[in-house]
């Protein structure tokens, strides 16, 4: 036995003497650290807190950059954060997961703040069986070679291949293709991976021309009827601004700019790929009319324009001139973002202060549509935030024909709102090119989730409609919403826009 005992303290001893000697280096490599980031924090003259608070103002960086994470976990009230709070996001995942959406005990949002929109249910309601579908629109009616025949009213609105990874757009071509909407493929050009999904295109001509561009840099008509030769790419859409930058061209950090990437927009690997500021040939409005009729010649299909709007006065101009020069001069439809609208890389001051919201915008584009006479010949896109049933059925109360998301569409697939797009460092892979990151990205299982999404999208819009007590989500009109006024009182958006009642 004393044997035994012997043997087993010979064997614990030197493991002890091995793991206090570890333990004494560990202790003593923490403390040499520490004297030496006190050293360098004391001589530095950068940063303030750390000249003063040398080592523990260390922790003030690291607390603000983890709360970034923390805070929609612990901390945030479910209708607090920006842009989408959790209840938003919330509805977004379960909608693509074919979950249960319906939520107990009682609303937490708050309907009393000025602009709140609460929809006039009817005392009347639509029954099942008095419900119709909801209609498909064709765009380009007349006017065009070959118009298209839209079929949801829910869609993907603009993300370039670049700004989001190829899993990514993957699962969006193929959901899309799933749930019947198109899919907007951004600036960046077409990518053999929109295509792959089968879905309808709308083909973006960005300020930079990726992908339809000649060896100069300027539209080439050549490229014009390849893309158009694709039976996919359904319409054309010239980006003129977005919501997020306006006046401010696409930003892709050279980080994203891989060789293929670099290959399908004709520009150099690893280096920033900034757009300019406008088309360079459109000038005035006159001009981008002239451009909407030369890609409309040369491609037969729907061509539009997308845009924030800031300053109005432009439009009367605008839709003076179509008038004078009749209906098929027009535009097939305009794309509206909303100043709040998403990006993968903008500028701070543009991102929150340049550009109106569609809020007011989405109205006033629709009345001054009417007003000219060119709302039935002009379909109406709208993007901005819409990525709820309630706000997708406001934008249809206010005259929308169809409406697009992007940021909707990324909770669908994955997105955790880790405001991560500009980095590179994405971490469900949908805005980067890391292949480590972009495992957790399956496109096959993702697509389903993007077609739930449209699905549950279009069925809750429904939902509203017939609450509303009409027979498809068309029908509603001004006089479905109320919007909250500064006395307390709501009022209809036909009232507050008295001349200009109907859907
Ligand atoms: C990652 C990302 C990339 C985008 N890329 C483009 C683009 O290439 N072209 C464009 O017109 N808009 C682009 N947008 C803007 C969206 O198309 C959309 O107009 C805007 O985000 C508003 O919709 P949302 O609120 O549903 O996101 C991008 C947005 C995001 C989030």
């Amino acid at each position: 036995m004393k044997a035994e005992v012997t043997e087993a303290v010979e064997i614990i001893t030197p493991a002890l003497e091995i793991l206090t000697s570890l333990f004494v280096f560990a202790v003593g490599l923490v403390f040499l650290i520490i004297v030496i980031t006190f050293i360098i924090d004391i001589n530095q003259n950068k940063n303030a807190i750390l000249r003063n608070y040398p080592v523990v103002g260390h922790f003030r960086s690291i607390f603000s950059s983890l709360g970034e994470f923390f805070r929609q976990y612990f901390f945030a009230m479910d209708r607090e954060e920006m842009p989408f709070n959790r209840a938003e996001r919330d509805w977004v995942h379960k909608a693509a997961n074919n979950a249960d959406t319906t939520v107990a005990f009682g609303s937490t949002k708050n309907l009393n703040p000025v602009g709140t929109v609460i929809f006039a249910n009817c005392p009347f309601p639509t029954l099942d069986e008095d419900a119709v579908k909801t209609s498909d629109i064709m765009i380009g009616e007349k006017f065009c070679q070959q118009p298209y025949q839209a079929k949801s009213i829910f869609n993907i609105s603009g993300m370039s291949f670049g700004a989001i990874s190829k899993p990514a757009v993957l699962a969006l071509s193929n959901g899309a293709r799933m749930a019947g909407c198109w899919y907007n493929t951004g600036e960046g050009g077409l990518s053999p991976y929109h295509l792959e999904g089968g879905a309808d295109i709308v083909f973006q001509i960005g300020t930079a021309k990726y992908g339809v561009r000649d060896l100069e840099g300027n539209l080439s008509d050549e490229k014009l009827c390849e893309l158009a030769a694709h039976e996919n790419v359904k319409m054309f859409e010239i980006k003129m601004s977005q919501g997020a930058k306006p006046g401010k061209g696409g930003i892709l950090p050279g980080t994203k700019v891989t060789p293929q990437i670099a290959q399908i927009r004709g520009i150099s690997i690893g280096e920033d790929s900034i757009s300019p500021n406008r088309h360079v040939e459109i000038k005035s409005a006159d001009d981008l009319l002239k451009m909407i009729n030369h890609v409309r010649k040369i491609t037969g299909k729907p061509t539009g324009f997308k845009s924030v709007i800031g300053a109005t006065d432009w439009l009367d101009e605008f839709f003076q001139e179509i008038n004078k020069q009749g209906e098929a001069y027009a535009p097939d439809f305009i794309t509206l973002d909303s100043g709040d609208g998403g990006t993968g890389a903008a500028p701070m001051p543009l991102l929150d202060n340049v550009g109106l919201t569609i809020k007011e915008t989405l109205p006033l584009l629709v009345d001054k549509l009417r007003q000219y006479n060119l709302k039935e010949r002009v379909k109406v896109i709208t993007s901005g935030k819409l990525i709820t049933p309630s706000e997708v059925a406001w934008a249809l109360c206010s005259g929308a024909d169809f409406i697009t998301s992007a940021r909707g569409f990324m909770f669908s697939i994955g997105c955790i709102q880790a405001l991560k797009c500009n980095r590179n460092t994405c971490p469900t892979g949908v805005t980067t090119h890391n292949k480590r990151l972009q495992k957790g990205l399956d496109p096959k299982n993702k697509a389903t989730k993007v077609a739930n999404y449209v699905h549950n999208m279009n069925h809750a819009v429904e939902i509203i409609a017939h609450s509303c007590g009409v027979r498809e989500p068309r029908e509603l009109n001004r006089s479905h919403v109320r919007i909250v006024q500064d006395n307390g009182r709501s009022v209809t958006m036909s009232e507050l826009y008295p001349e200009k009642i109907g859907g």
